[in-house]
């Protein structure tokens, strides 16, 4: 491709990016970035391609885009996957074996999880400090008052170990939600939520369905790091769970995904295995869940992004038919 035909579709992009202020808008803004980055050289010709297509068929072209982006990811993941097979031993193809038998057995059955609200009953069910005395209703905040809120938290020992509490990245606006585990040591840092390794292959897999961050809301179950990234513990579970009920609550979400077992595992209440969860569609209340591998796993087997990738399609469908069916 010529240099003056990518700087022209740069420009294109650029002005359909002023032209509106939309999600497609968003998603010209970024492949107006990739087709400049091409021009100092940087990324392949095939974004500029993507670029040029979405200006002729927006929905399709930045589709195809991130197809493209995660396809050849995923070409990459299974020659490594090949290059290690001989070395790795055979327990995990085997469980992935029966998993994805009882995984069969279970298809089209879903759970569904009814969760109290945040109101005073709530917190006397669950919280010991109202069982002191103590009020703990969330029903009056907002989600900049829910956050301050957090950031003052002690309610589980976690507290006493973190640099800052994590409670929320994205938009306020968005109506898709991903609920991911506790954060982790750079999350605790900076106080947002999937900003490590984990946090930008998460961002590549949004992309690769045409999602920004900042169009979506992201949050986790615990609010704090616990040591050493270890799970959660049933009473930092209890402890913070109306924060993110009252996060749901207000965001109202018309689809939540839960990224990996332990965000799965609280937000349905069921002790069924991650792989029993995923491919199905549960319910917290009235929302749907849909649930997926954490991205941290992702690392750890790349063979599970094509999985991975079925999941996120999946959520960007169901996302799509809600939407439409708000407009
Ligand atoms: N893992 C999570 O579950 N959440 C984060 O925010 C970062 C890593
Ligand atoms: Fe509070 Fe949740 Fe942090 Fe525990 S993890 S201190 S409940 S914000």
């Amino acid at each position: 491709m010529r240099e003056s035909e990518r700087k022209d579709i740069a420009s294109q992009l650029k002005r359909y990016l002023s032209s509106r202020r939309s999600v497609w808008g968003d998603i010209a803004f970024r492949l107006q970035h990739r087709a400049e980055d091409r021009v100092d050289g940087t990324i392949a010709d095939e974004n500029v391609q993507a670029g040029s297509k979405f200006l002729e068929t927006k929905a399709e072209g930045v589709k195809a885009a991130g197809k493209e982006a995660m396809e050849s990811e995923m070409k990459a993941a299974d020659r490594a996957q090949a290059a290690s097979h001989d070395e790795q031993p055979n327990i995990e193809r085997s469980s992935m074996g029966s998993n994805e038998d009882y995984e069969k057995r279970l298809q089209g059955k879903s759970i569904r999880y009814r969760t109290p609200s945040t109101s005073f009953e709530q917190a006397s069910l669950f919280d010991d400090s109202a069982a002191r005395g103590d009020t703990f209703d969330l029903s009056g905040e907002d989600l900049d008052s829910l956050a301050k809120r957090v950031a003052e938290c002690r309610r589980c020992p976690l507290w006493e170990e973190r640099t800052r509490t994590v409670f929320s990245n994205g938009s306020k606006r968005a109506r898709l939600m991903f609920v991911g585990e506790a954060p982790g040591r750079e999350e605790d840092l900076q106080g947002l939520p999937f900003v490590g390794r984990a946090g930008k292959l998460l961002t590549k897999i949004l992309d690769s369905v045409g999602l920004a961050r900042d169009e979506v809301y992201i949050t986790n179950i615990l609010k704090c790091r616990p040591p050493n990234n270890r799970d959660p513990n049933e009473e930092e579970v209890r402890a913070c769970e109306p924060y993110l009920a009252r996060q749901i609550e207000l965001l109202k979400p018309v689809l939540i995904c839960a990224l990996g077992r332990v965000a799965a595992q609280n937000l349905l209440k069921t002790n069924a295995s991650l792989s029993v969860l995923r491919g199905g569609i549960h319910y917290y209340n009235d929302t749907r869940v849909i649930v997926t591998y954490h991205p941290a796993a992702l690392l750890r087997n790349p063979h599970l992004k094509r999985s991975a990738w079925e999941d996120i399609k999946l959520v960007r469908k169901i996302y799509d038919e809600e939407i439409a069916g708000e407009e």
